[in-house]
């Protein structure tokens, strides 16, 4: 057996399925070496309480049996089928002010930590990073998120989960489509990354994907291609349509995120019936086409850990454990070439940090990539192959260096 090591678990940024399943791994794996594992709530946060004495080391044990339901469910292995973070988590902290890094590294220091296993995304784990360095810890992170977009691993813990959530989804709203003969637009979360809506959107059956490595801002020639994709399906007798938008896309110089789908909806009916007026006959049953927006919203960060989720979570769980286990800190659980493997945070956390400087993705979709080139070959619009990816468009001050293109008129 290992010297008896006492390591904390925590998990911070946006909550994902396969948080518990990675939290049973550890515990699960570590108990079994005759470690002491101590579950840190609210990602930083639980330091905090823990200086500020209003928790006591011993209340953040995690045992075997710390999970059980009553009755007969017991152990920890319910917990690989709930999502959320039964640790809870932290989207936003102070951590940049000095009083409050002040008190979570004494919160650390009071637990006598041997090593920090952090499961986070690109944010959360820059953050945790910084604060490792101050406090001299022994971290090893784990990436999770819904957008996929942690550099150097191809699947991110929750990912999965969320591509068949949004599927899902899509395949529900297809039979009301079809009903109504509507076109359907679904607009999905990732952030600045359009993986989750690639993904989903051709596993779902989308006619068209707009993704923000290749769509970066809806202009008039992105509503035009897509008016034609869609006057093209009807007169091939196809009269619904699904339309997936990555909320990443942009509407002008308005931030990314905001009623992007409704932005569309609105400038297909403006084109087509613009279209008709000039004597296009194709978009005049376009220009009366109703249109429905459906913001899938923070349903696609829940629903029961996919079991590739629930595999991914439990390998990476476990491989940091052997990798505190050899002494081998500073460290990125991946996945690459369907393998668990290890990368240094310093070098992802450098990238990381560069990419949010100059205000682009850290791990965009390859818009030359297969996943781009598969949509391509279905025939779903994805935005037009010679633009150029958001990484080549903005300048060192971080300002797009390509002028903003006009919009579609708003009458
Ligand atoms: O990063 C995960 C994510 O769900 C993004 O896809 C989304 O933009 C964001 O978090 C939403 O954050 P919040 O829960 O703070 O609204």
């Amino acid at each position: 057996m290992d010297r008896q090591k006492r390591i904390g678990i925590l998990t911070s940024g946006g909550d994902c399925p396969g948080l518990n399943a990675v939290i049973r791994a550890v515990v699960k794996c570590a108990s079994r070496k005759g470690w002491e594992v101590y579950g840190i709530p609210y990602g930083t946060d639980g330091f905090i309480e823990i200086a500020q004495g209003n928790r006591q080391p011993q209340e953040l044990r995690l045992y075997e049996h710390g999970y059980d339901i009553p009755g007969v469910l017991q152990g920890l292995d319910v917990l690989q089928f709930l999502s959320g973070s039964v640790l809870g988590s932290l989207s936003k902290g102070d951590t940049e002010k000095p009083e409050v890094a002040a008190q979570i590294l004494e919160g650390y220091q009071r637990l006598n930590l041997d090593a920090l296993i952090a499961i986070g995304g690109d944010g959360s784990l820059d953050i945790i990073y910084s604060l490792a360095k101050k406090g001299g810890w022994n971290l090893i992170g784990i990436p999770k998120t819904i957008d996929n977009d942690v550099p150097f691993t191809e699947r991110a813990v929750g990912f999965d989960t969320a591509v068949d959530t949004v599927t899902a989804a899509l395949y529900d709203l297809t039979f009301t489509a079809a009903s109504h003969e509507r076109v359907m637009i679904a607009e999905v979360m990732g952030r600045d990354a359009g993986h989750l809506a690639l993904h989903a959107g051709i596993a779902g059956g989308a006619d068209a994907i707009l993704i923000p490595e290749l769509t970066p801002v809806v202009n008039e020639e992105t509503i035009a291609h897509l008016c034609e994709k869609l006057a093209s399906l009807r007169e091939e007798k196809r009269k619904f349509a699904l339309v997936v938008v990555a909320e990443g896309v942009k509407e002008g110089s308005t931030e990314a995120g905001k009623n992007i789908g409704n932005f569309v909806a609105k400038h297909i009916k403006a084109y087509s019936s613009r279209m008709c007026s000039l004597d296009r006959p194709e978009f005049c049953e376009m220009e009366n086409v109703d249109t429905r927006v459906t913001v899938l919203g923070h349903l696609q960060r829940s629903g029961t850990p996919s079991s590739f989720d629930r595999l991914l979570a439990t390998s990476f769980g476990i491989k940091a454990v052997d990798l505190i286990a050899a002494q081998q800190y500073d460290r990125l659980v991946v996945w690459q070439s369907g393998k668990v493997d290890s990368k240094p945070l310093e070098t992802i956390i450098g990238l990381v940090r560069q990419c949010h400087e100059e205000h682009r993705c850290p791990s965009p979709v390859d818009p030359y990539g297969f996943m781009v080139g598969t949509a391509r070959s279905l025939g779903i619009y994805i935005g037009d192959p010679q633009v150029s990816t958001p990484q080549t468009e903005y300048s060192e001050n971080g300002k797009s260096a390509t002028p903003e293109p006009e919009l579609v008129s708003q009458n």
